[in-house]
């Protein structure tokens, strides 16, 4: 399973990076815009530098709607770095459109898809990858990992190479049951990644362990 980093933060994702896990990035204008992003300038120069931190694919998200500027967006993000994946927004033109980046070979992430036809319909354009918002799902009491589940299926069936990235992730829970499900990629917060390494009995054995080796040494 690949793990995404999902904000627009640089330390943060350079901690999750320093931890040797990390596989790439996604963002969205509302990360950007909490991170203080904003005009063109400084949005294209955030992604160049998270693109100098990650070793993966890094998520960079169209705000046009339409077809014509979805590319124009699209391409020119494309071209400031091989790790950039224009991240489309699940409507008609932008259907159009990733099925438009991947004949040119682009990378693309179809982004806010809360349904298995919205998922057949990204796969069937060619999506590089298909972001599935689980906990925006489980927000209003909808099975977020149902989707999951459903979305393997149909793809196994056929064979697509569209990944499933596992979106707004909440908590440790989603990564584990997502990981259990076959999800090919999980986005979350560093929190989410972190909790990974959580469990109480690991702290009390690690605690005991260098007890019993200080009072063996007579420290
Ligand atoms: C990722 O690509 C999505 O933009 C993100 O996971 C949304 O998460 P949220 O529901 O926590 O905003």
């Amino acid at each position: 399973m690949k793990f995404f980093i999902d904000t627009a933060n640089l330390q943060q994702i350079k901690e999750a990076q320093d931890l040797g896990v990390l596989d790439g990035v996604t963002t969205n204008p509302s990360l950007m815009a909490k991170e203080g992003i904003t005009g063109e300038p400084n949005i294209i120069n955030h992604y160049k530098a998270i693109c100098d931190i990650v070793d993966g694919d890094v998520s960079a998200e169209v705000i046009s709607t339409d077809f014509d500027n979805i590319v124009r967006e699209g391409e020119a993000l494309a071209k400031l770095n091989d790790k950039i994946v224009v991240k489309v927004p699940m409507i008609k033109e932008g259907v159009k459109a990733i099925k438009h980046f991947s004949s040119q070979g682009i990378k693309t992430n179809c982004t806010l898809v809360f349904s298995s036809g919205q998922a057949l319909l990204a796969a069937k354009a060619g999506a590089t990858y298909v972001s599935p918002f689980i906990g925006r799902l489980d927000d209003v009491s909808t099975d977020g990992l149902g989707l999951i589940e459903d979305i393997r299926l149909i793809y196994d069936n056929y064979n697509y190479e569209t990944q499933i990235l596992a979106a707004s992730i909440r908590h440790v829970t989603h990564i584990i049951e997502c990981a259990k499900i076959g999800a090919d990629v999980m986005t979350g917060p560093l929190s989410a990644i972190l909790g990974l390494l959580k469990h109480p009995l690991t702290d009390n054995g690690l605690a005991q362990f260098l007890a019993d080796h200080a009072k063996a040494a007579g420290k």
